[in-house]
């Protein structure tokens, strides 16, 4: 494929300006994995387009001479500045991922890999000599789009999942991971390799905002303070397929009224909470116009302040479904597939990196998205996140989008924000 190697390449072997690489690097990008339909991103892991994306990630590497590791799964880190390093065991990561949930945007994962590759740009034009080695990393299947399981790559190299769990999952198709990693051509697929994140002592990644925080401020760019706790959780709701004709009102068993009820109420108490629940996938069975479905399997995702609110909105909603479903004459059960704890960010990193900026400092504030750093600082990494604004806060969407200038603010922001920490 393309890679954006050109007059900016050329004009870095001669130690010239690379201010243009974050452009070449982004139009490169864009139309990997582009629907023409709707110029969302079908981005999912271990797919064709991600896969493209994975090998450009490798080549961009190699052009700046950077030492690329991966692992059996698909995680992968380009090392900058081994050789001269004076504190070679306190590296120093950044970095996002490059899958996209389905119909997603651009910016979503791919924003804070390109500036992290344009922001080591940045630190060589400056003539900084890195005292820590400086690592661009990309964890797969960060969205949870394909398996379900959200930051499986961030959680596999933790040890936050464990691969004899992971193993197990499915996608949509019935694909088992081990098998998706193998039609991947991945160099020996299989487990993620702890290795990979061996020595990583400080974890910064960039993101575009996913909410109107920094546009209320009119601010370029903000840290994280914490991830509100979220998680998902599949309702199967089972009941009885009949004709849609012949079976009068009152000797159905419809799991799909059940599912509506249930989503209904899933608006109402997380309004009455301050929580969000959503419930953005369905599945039906049989699916036919004519036929009363004997299966509705839903997905809730739920959010909230606090772990005990996550915890206490499910609970009340599959008592709601519980509920609906003694009036339907169907069941219900509910599984939870991705759990993801609350996360505060180390706040002493976040003052530090947040702190004495021209124009001031930068805003800190929560967000309610998941994301690997949340992974890497569970796990007691100490992590920063820097936002970059995001017009309409609109994210998870082919309108997603963050303007050019906005976008080399962050690229410079994660430049300071490396040199801050690497020297
Ligand atoms: C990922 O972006 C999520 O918040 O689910
Ligand atoms: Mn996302
Ligand atoms: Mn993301």
């Amino acid at each position: 494929m393309a890679t954006g190697r050109g007059t900016s390449s050329a004009r870095r072997e001669a130690g010239g300006p690379v201010a243009d690489d974050f452009e070449a690097m982004w139009s490169t990008l864009a139309p990997v994995g582009r629907s023409a339909a709707s110029g969302g991103y079908f981005r999912q892991p271990w797919a064709s387009a991600e896969g493209e994306l994975r090998s450009w990630f490798v080549e961009a590497c190699a052009q700046r001479g950077l030492r690329v590791v991966g692992d059996g799964l698909g995680n992968l880190v380009g090392w900058w500045g081994e050789e001269h390093a004076t504190r070679p065991d306190e590296r120093l990561l950044t970095g996002s991922h490059l899958d996209s949930v389905l119909d997603g945007g651009a910016y979503d994962g791919p924003l804070g890999v390109v500036s992290a590759l344009a922001a080591i740009d940045r630190l060589r034009e400056r003539g900084v000599v890195p005292a820590r080695p400086v690592g661009v990393s990309v964890f797969v299947e960060e969205e949870g789009s394909r398996f379900g399981l959200a930051c499986l790559g961030s959680r596999l190299l933790t040890g936050a999942t464990s691969w004899e769990r992971a193993r197990e999952l499915r996608d949509r198709d019935g694909v088992a991971l081990p098998d998706a990693l193998e039609a991947a051509g991945l160099p020996g697929p299989g487990p993620a390799d702890p290795d990979l994140l061996a020595g990583v002592t400080t974890f910064v990644e960039l993101h575009v905002e996913q909410g109107r925080a920094l546009v209320d401020l009119g601010r370029a760019v903000g840290v994280a303070s914490g991830i509100w706790p979220h998680g998902r959780y599949r309702f199967e709701l089972t009941g009885t397929a009949d004709h849609a004709g012949t079976t009068r009102m009152q000797d159905r068993a419809d799991p799909m009224l059940t599912y509506a009820a249930t989503a209904l109420a899933a608006d109402e108490q997380a309004r009455l909470r301050g929580s969000r629940a959503t419930f953005g996938r369905v599945e039906v069975v049989p699916n036919g116009t004519n036929a009363v479905p004997s299966r509705v399997t839903a997905w809730l995702d739920a959010r909230a302040e606090s772990e005990d609110a996550v915890t206490d909105l499910v609970a009340a909603l599959e008592q709601a479904a519980t509920r609906r479903a003694g009036t339907d004459g169907t069941t219900v059960r509910v599984v939870a597939e991705s759990v993801s704890g609350l996360v505060l960010f180390d706040p002493d990193l976040a003052r530090r990196v947040a702190a004495d900026h021209s124009g001031g400092d930068w805003p800190v504030l929560p967000t309610q998205a998941g994301h690997d750093a949340g992974v890497l600082s569970a796990t007691g990494i100490p992590t920063v996140m820097l936002f970059v604004r995001n017009p309409t806060g609109v994210s998870h969407s082919p309108a997603e989008h963050a303007e050019l200038p906005d976008c080399l603010a962050g690229v410079d922001a994660l430049a300071d924000t490396l040199e801050r920490l690497c020297t």
